[in-house]
């Protein structure tokens, strides 16, 4: 099956940002993937709200965004209200995640849980049938361009495992330091989204590199 790609304008031209997306409404990329960052739950601050609806305003794809802040449903409604098709919190950042999740279903949204490349799946446990997709992070999040953490193949491994014994439609998201070599391997270990920042906006015709991790 094809993966389902997630480029990352984090990688993008923030100066030429409707271009970036222009250029991603036209690629095979399936979601657009935006990454709040607040300067608190990770060491650097992104973009925020009028950005994400800028970006809405151009997008003919799903934003597919990725909450790497402190106390996520403070501003879950504003995020639905700025365009957001799907909310990802992380677990780290939720004592009452339970509670998060009900909140994004009740705007609407496909609700998300991401979790730090050093907390085990298995606390995924008792979530993972309210949920719609799991964010991996494949490098500690904040920065775009970092190098691939190897230990995540098992993860998603240990990940499919828990999804297929009990029968559940949720999605693997890898995040961070996915490229040609990363995403085969990630795909046969069962991923099934691609998130993809300074791979894609690195290359000289980002599209053709889409059209890539496609097709791995
Ligand atoms: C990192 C972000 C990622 C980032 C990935 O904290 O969550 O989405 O944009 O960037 P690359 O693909 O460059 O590792
Ligand atoms: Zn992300």
């Amino acid at each position: 099956m094809k993966p389902i790609l997630a480029p990352s304008l984090l990688a993008a031209d923030f100066a030429n940002l409707q271009r970036d997306v222009e250029m991603l409404n036209r690629s095979e990329a399936d979601w657009l993937h935006v990454d709040i960052m607040d300067g608190m739950f990770v060491p650097n601050i992104s973009f925020g709200l009028p950005v994400c609806q800028a970006i809405h305003r151009h997008a003919q794809k799903p934003l597919d965004v990725h909450l790497m802040i402190v106390q996520p449903e403070r501003y879950l409604a504003a995020f639905r209200a700025a365009g957001a098709a799907h909310l990802t919190v992380h677990l780290e950042a939720c004592p009452h995640l339970h509670s998060v999740i009900q909140q994004i279903k009740e705007l609407g949204c496909r609700a998300g849980v991401a979790v730090n490349p050093h907390t085990p799946v298995s606390l995924l446990d008792d979530i993972l049938a309210d949920i719609d997709l799991v964010n991996l992070m494949s490098v500690n999040p904040g920065f775009g361009g970092q190098s691939f953490i190897e230990h995540t193949y098992t993860k998603v491994r240990q990940l499919k495992a828990m999804i297929r014994e009990r029968k559940l439609d949720v999605l693997i998201e890898i995040d961070g330091g996915v490229n040609g070599e990363t995403a085969p391997r990630l795909l046969e270990a069962g991923a099934d989204v691609l998130v993809a920042g300074s791979y894609v906006f690195a290359a000289p015709d980002p599209a053709v590199v889409i059209a890539k991790l496609k097709r791995p």
